[in-house]
């Protein structure tokens, strides 16, 4: 049987909700991850250290008994964020980063920043600390082409940004375009990215392919052919500006297949399986473990880990939903075979 393994890979971009979806899908990511991520954009958001504090709490308390699984809290700026809760944040360790969401952007970014310019003494006292600013890259602009919003916010906010602080360290999460590539090669050593299992995986066929098809609506949405290719090309590129963030975001089946379902896809049921998936069809398979498990660790200046995940060439059906009820969720790929499975797991060696 075909194997690979590579050391212990984490999620440097996931939403894990809290209550009961929490117990329903952070075992899922425990399972194969050893740390994420974790963001935010919670009702209320996440916008104190004492609330993320709290957050995580919750969190650890989800982690089934005997799997070691660290969640890296961030916090959500909004315009009323204060340089001293930046100070504070920088002073705590359970926090490491803040996350950038233009208002309205997405699910739960109601309370995000309206005005980018504004939060720009905030993004300097972010910039002393030393602590990443995570952005969710897309002008809110209605009249903006919606496949257009993240190219347009790299020309225009994240070029802006990145001049005016170029010692902050930016991740420009879930990068979806050939834009936000190029961009991200180009700029310095400050700057990556990360990039999630649909993106290299689908285009935008995807969600209307024979129908209108939910569970593949994520903002930023699915691209055309070419950028999805630039994606595969970037995360297989063995560049360590580009690292694993699946962006695993779910939503309950319900509030999906409606007359106006929520963003967000649900991946953590399979995510290195995934990732395993797009970089076999790139024939990259060698490049895998410094995306899934260098390259974050490296950049936010944390520990690469020491244990190990070995996946076996074998097809296996993914279910058609996960959990019960008020926490039914319909994860990607449902109903479909994917052809990697994790085999075996060894949290340190
Ligand atoms: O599709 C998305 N869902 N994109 C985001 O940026 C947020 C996420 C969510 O929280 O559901
Ligand atoms: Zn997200």
């Amino acid at each position: 049987m075909k194997t690979l393994t590579i050391t212990r890979p984490d999620d440097w971009h996931l939403h894990v909700r809290n209550g009961a979806i929490l117990k329903t899908v952070l075992p899922h990511t425990a399972r194969q991850f050893a740390r994420a991520i974790i963001m935010p954009n919670l009702k209320p958001p996440v916008t104190t250290v004492t609330q993320a504090l709290a957050y995580r709490e919750e969190i650890l308390q989800a982690i089934p008994a005997g799997i070691d699984f660290t969640p890296l809290m961030t916090l959500y700026l909004t315009g009323s964020t204060t340089v001293a809760e930046i100070k504070k944040a920088a002073g705590s360790d359970p926090v490491y980063a803040f996350k950038l969401y233009p208002a309205g952007a997405t699910t739960n970014s109601d309370s995000g920043v309206a005005d980018i310019k504004a939060i720009f003494p905030l993004l300097a006292e972010m910039e002393k600390h030393n602590i990443p600013l995570l952005i969710h890259g897309e002008v809110t602009d209605v009249h903006c082409d919606i496949f257009d919003r993240e190219r347009v916010f790299v020309d225009t906010s994240l070029t802006d940004i990145v001049d005016n602080f170029p010692g902050l360290r930016v991740v420009v999460e879930h990068v979806t375009t050939t834009e936000a590539v190029q961009f991200v090669q180009a700029a310095s050593n400050q700057v990556a990215a990360t990039i999630t299992p649909q993106h290299l995986l689908f285009n935008r066929n995807a969600l209307l392919a024979g129908g209108i098809r939910p569970h593949y609506y994520c903002l930023p949405i699915l691209k055309r052919e070419p950028h999805r290719l630039a994606l595969v090309a970037a995360a297989t590129s063995g560049n360590p500006k580009f690292f694993l963030g699946t962006d695993s975001a779910p939503h309950t089946t319900l509030l999906k297949e409606t007359s106006c379902g929520c963003a967000g896809c649900y991946s953590a049921h399979a995510a290195l399986e995934l990732y395993a998936e797009a970089f076999e069809h790139a024939d990259a398979l060698d490049k895998l473990e410094g995306f899934a498990s260098f390259y974050g660790a490296d950049f936010y200046h944390l520990p690469r880990n020491t244990g190990t995940v070995t996946l076996e060439k074998s097809t296996w059906k993914i279910p058609a939903s996960y959990g019960e009820n008020e926490t039914l969720i319909t994860p990607l790929k449902a109903g479909e075979e994917v052809g990697w499975k994790i085999q075996s797991i060894h949290e340190a060696n």
